[in-house]
């Protein structure tokens, strides 16, 4: 707010910025600017980075859930603002549900892509129930709330990895209804159809009917 004379000589209170502050707990620029752009003229959506959060966030819990709790928990007390956070896994159904909320570091603690998605292909090469799932879960903490948003897409693991887009477990992911993988979509197209997206859109539903 800014204080400002009028004409007529009094003091009155000009609006400078009346959206409401959020943070997402990542720093992903491109997970911040898809949420950015879908609650634009509503939340000003911050990074971890811009509140002034360096530090690695905790993730030491065995569930989806868990994990994007524990995150937007981690922030909401430190830095004392509404907060989300998202964790997301790959659950394929021949593999009970693994790799899951291990996801990012399946093959060990390198994060590499190629060597997470050839432990999933090795682990399927004698299952014959290719079913699978990406779902992510979004944990949002305000102070008078916490809610947790769920988004899912089903599909099958292929049996080599095909295309060149995306990243982590997408050259190996068909999403039922198509016939090509998720690297092999453009980025828009993938989006369209996320499991992100479906549960962002949950997220910014709830904000809008909140706000
Ligand atoms: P995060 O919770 O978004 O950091 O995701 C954890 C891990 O799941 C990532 O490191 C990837 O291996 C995998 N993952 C998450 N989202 C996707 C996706 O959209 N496509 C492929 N892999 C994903």
């Amino acid at each position: 707010m800014i204080k400002n004379r009028s004409a007529r000589g009094h003091f009155f209170f000009e609006p400078t910025n009346l959206k409401k502050k959020i943070c997402f707990a990542t720093n992903n620029p491109n997970k911040l600017s898809e949420v950015q752009q879908m609650l634009e003229g509503e939340y000003e959506v911050l990074s971890l980075k811009s509140i002034g959060c360096e530090e690695e966030l905790p993730e030491n819990q065995e569930t989806l859930e868990g994990n994007s709790l524990e995150k937007a928990q981690y922030v909401f007390d430190k830095y004392q603002i509404s907060v989300f956070a998202d964790d997301t896994g790959l659950e394929v159904s021949g593999l009970n549900g693994r790799p899951g909320v291990y996801s990012a570091m399946y093959a060990g603690p390198h994060r590499s892509d190629e060597d997470n998605m050839s432990k999933v292909l090795d682990e399927l090469a004698t299952q014959s129930d290719r079913a699978a799932k990406f779902r992510t879960i979004i944990t949002l903490i305000n102070s008078i709330e916490t809610v947790q948003f769920e988004g899912t897409v089903e599909g099958t693991i292929t049996e080599t990895p095909s295309g060149e887009q995306g990243f982590g477990y997408d050259p190996i992911f068909i999403p039922v209804g198509f016939n090509e993988t998720f690297a092999q979509m453009s980025c828009h197209e993938k989006n369209q159809i996320s499991h992100r997206k479906r549960a962002v859109q949950k997220l910014v539903n709830f904000l809008k009917s909140d706000s």
